[in-house]
């Protein structure tokens, strides 16, 4: 068989004795995650009670990385599209040539998610020079959440995306099970902590049913089964915002599309956060995997530098020793709904 080009990240330096500085090996181009060295934890926060300051911050964070030139991994655009490229068959599996790489429908979901919001978090708050920057979360597992936030809402605000349900705005509540019969809103709110309830508690009863099913180096490409998290409110959150008069309800409602809307990274940072919250629910099976496939699983992202980060499942297992947690919503009615 004909020679393959090197594993440059796997160049050793040559010894030539006599001579200094001869390390012919490039640049690495992947770098290996390393833990943040932070003193202060970033706090998200629920998006229908942050402040002025907090909201022109975040405005300014989003303007700057809609602003960057348009092949720079951190532009707005580029950050859409590293969802799509792991969503829409962008990447095949390494050493499987017809197996396309898909991290939804199995149980890379929740982590990917997280590490791709991590990095998204701070490159935003590398554009305005503010490394406690941590994004809002839409808060719709709460009531005063439960509508499309509406510091996204402004047409005049970069946080805005014109491909969005029109009928769906607030105070407009969200429908998290997507049964589309329009309730009342005090009905609404309780059918949706029904729906919390149901879909973290009952089905989230194990790893696999609440995370996703199994996906291994080599797995069929076609997915094995979403977890309750993903297929729950995530999914119908998706469709339920995204525009109905647009080929495939873009944005939210399309994952190749989704990440286009600054609400993705709102929606998505609740998502993050019901995982953490999944984890302290009592009874002792509602606990990540152990299962060195999911663990040693990995992933690329650009931080904001600019490097090539390669990082582990393993490694974003706590979100504290990442470098954020969830400001406390002093109640989340769901974990007490009898249904
Ligand atoms: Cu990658 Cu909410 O989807």
């Amino acid at each position: 068989a004909p020679v393959s080009p090197p594993d440059p990240t796997n160049c050793v330096p040559p010894l030539l004795p006599g001579e200094n500085d001869v390390n012919c090996c490039p640049p690495s181009p992947i770098v290996d995650f390393e833990f943040p060295s932070h003193k202060r934890l970033r706090h998200r926060r629920p998006a229908q009670w942050v402040d002025d300051d907090y909201l022109n911050k975040y405005k300014e964070a989003v303007r700057l990385m809609r602003a960057l030139p348009l092949d720079d991994p951190r532009n707005f655009m580029q950050q859409a599209k590293i969802h799509c490229a792991y969503c829409h068959n962008g990447y095949r599996q390494k050493g499987f040539p017809d197996h396309n790489l898909q991290v939804h429908g199995n149980w890379l979901f929740a982590p990917f998610h997280r590490w791709y919001l991590y990095f998204h978090e701070r490159i935003l708050g590398s554009l305005i020079g503010d490394p406690t920057f941590a994004l809002p979360f839409w808060n719709w597992d709460n009531p005063p959440g439960m509508a499309m936030p509406a510091i996204y809402t402004d047409e005049n605000s970069p946080l805005y995306d014109p491909f969005r349900n029109a009928l769906h705005q607030p105070p407009v509540i969200v429908d998290l099970a997507n049964e589309a019969n329009i309730l009342d809103p005090s009905k609404q709110i309780v059918n949706n902590e029904i729906t919390m309830f149901r879909h973290v508690v009952i089905e989230g009863i194990s790893p696999s049913l609440f995370l996703g099913k199994p996906y291994y180096a080599g797995c069929e490409p076609n997915n094995p089964g979403a977890g309750s998290l993903e297929k729950g409110p995530h999914n119908n959150v998706h469709r339920w915002t995204g525009d109905p008069t647009q080929p495939h309800r873009i944005d939210m409602g399309y994952l190749a599309w989704a990440a286009r809307d600054p609400i993705f990274f709102a929606h998505h940072s609740n998502v993050d956060r019901i995982w953490n919250i999944w984890k302290t629910i009592p009874g002792g099976f509602r606990r990540d995997f152990n299962d060195d496939d999911w663990l040693e699983s990995s992933f690329l992202f650009y931080d904001e530098n600019k490097n090539l980060v390669r990082v582990k499942i393993k490694d974003c297992l706590d979100s504290r020793k990442l470098g954020y947690d969830y400001e406390y919503v002093d109640d989340t009615p769901w974990l007490n709904v009898r249904p």
